[in-house]
């Protein structure tokens, strides 16, 4: 059996899935009776699967995801000023056999248009958007819409990112645009770390410590103790390096989310750059490829945090394509899971898990 087209059409420009989407034929499911709610950083949740930064792009989305019974709902990275979407594609298959590790990374992967993949095993994709955001007259209005397209039990999250500019510090506009969040209506917000880290010389802010460690400072100093506070971090290679990240973080936050895409440089058949455009040569993976490393992040964080006794939630991300995925990421040590391209291409899946009884 085909899998069926994505809801987020990967052909089309992200305005376009901005406006248009989600992209979906199906009937939505009837709502399966939930069983008693888990806490969701204190937030009561029908269950422990959502949707991480990404896919859902506005209330539209939200309201859709919603609906198909996923319960933690983030809204795609917004700014404190509106900021272009890279031109389409934006989104590629990557073609990987088994499971992507760093390493393996080093060598360029080959993203094409279109495949027709037979199963969910075959969805890893690269995707590049250059963090596009609204302008937040736009986004604050929206986000207050999605609130009232979420259901009893559901969480939404607005994930945010900072950037240096016009004087104003990286840590400053961060803690400007999760105010924003908050004030718009975000029930949590999530701070994007796998974002260029124009404070230390090379890499993101997730890979330095006590950069990370002040921003979250900053921004939990903004937004108080009422709204939880999670940071999203990319791919963290070695024990120390997961240690200091989350001594560093651990006392401004109630959660972390892990992990962000993998890096890699993504070439067309022919060999040449496959997404249009100078910077874009390389990309982040997502999807079933990445699921390995994403594990052992997850294990590595739920580690130190046991070892520290810090009450830090994790929510575990990448690679999650079916409900046996789910259980993986607990298993490993996560409180809660969220899938994107999983999602993207079967939006049935947080259904599919509460019928089988599991949340
Ligand atoms: C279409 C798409 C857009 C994304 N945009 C964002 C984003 O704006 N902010 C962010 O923190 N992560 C973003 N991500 C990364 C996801 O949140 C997630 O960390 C990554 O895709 C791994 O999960 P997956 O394998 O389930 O896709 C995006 C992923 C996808 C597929």
């Amino acid at each position: 059996m085909l899998i069926a087209d994505p809801v987020y059409a990967i052909e089309k420009s992200y305005d376009e899935n901005y406006l248009e989407g989600p992209v979906f034929h199906g009937r939505i499911p009837k709502t399966i009776p939930e069983p008693p709610p888990v806490s969701f950083l204190g937030i009561s949740s029908n269950s422990r699967l959502g949707i991480p930064a990404g896919p859902l792009l506005n209330s539209e989305w939200i309201g859709f995801y919603a609906r198909m019974g996923f319960d933690l709902l983030v809204y795609k990275t917004v700014r404190t000023h509106a900021h272009p979407s890279y031109s389409a594609p934006n989104c590629l298959y990557v073609s990987v056999s088994g499971d992507l590790t760093p390493e393996a990374l080093s060598t360029p992967l080959i993203g094409i248009p279109r495949i027709e993949p037979g199963s969910m095993r075959d969805i890893t994709i690269t995707n590049s958007f250059g963090m596009p955001s609204q302008d937040p007259s736009v986004w604050q209005k929206d986000v207050a819409l999605a609130r009232t397209k979420i259901g009893r039990g559901q969480v939404l999250i607005v994930s945010v990112v900072g950037t240096e500019r016009g004087g104003e510090s990286i840590g400053d506009n961060f803690a400007r645009a999760a105010k924003m969040a908050a004030e718009a209506g975000a029930m949590a917000i999530e701070m994007n770390f796998s974002c260029p880290n124009v404070k230390g010389s090379e890499g993101q802010l997730f890979q330095d410590p006590q950069a990370a460690g002040e921003i979250a400072r900053r921004v939990r100093r903004e937004l108080g103790t009422s709204t939880p506070l999670i940071a999203k971090v990319g791919y963290i290679e070695s024990d120390i390096a997961a240690r200091e990240l989350v001594r560093a973080v651990a006392p401004h936050l109630d959660g972390i989310a892990a992990i962000n895409t993998l890096s890699a440089t993504i070439i067309n058949p022919e060999g040449r750059p496959a997404l249009p455009g100078e910077g874009r040569e390389r990309s982040g993976v997502c999807g079933n490829g990445i699921r390995k490393a994403a594990l052992g992040v997850v294990s590595r964080l739920a580690r130190e945090i046991s070892s520290q006794k810090l009450s830090l939630s994790l929510i575990g991300v990448g690679g999650i394509m079916t409900v046996e995925d789910v259980d993986l990421f607990l298993s490993a040590g996560a409180d809660f899971a969220m899938t994107a391209t999983g999602a993207m291409w079967d939006p049935f899946l947080a259904y599919h898990m509460k019928q089988q009884n599991l949340r």
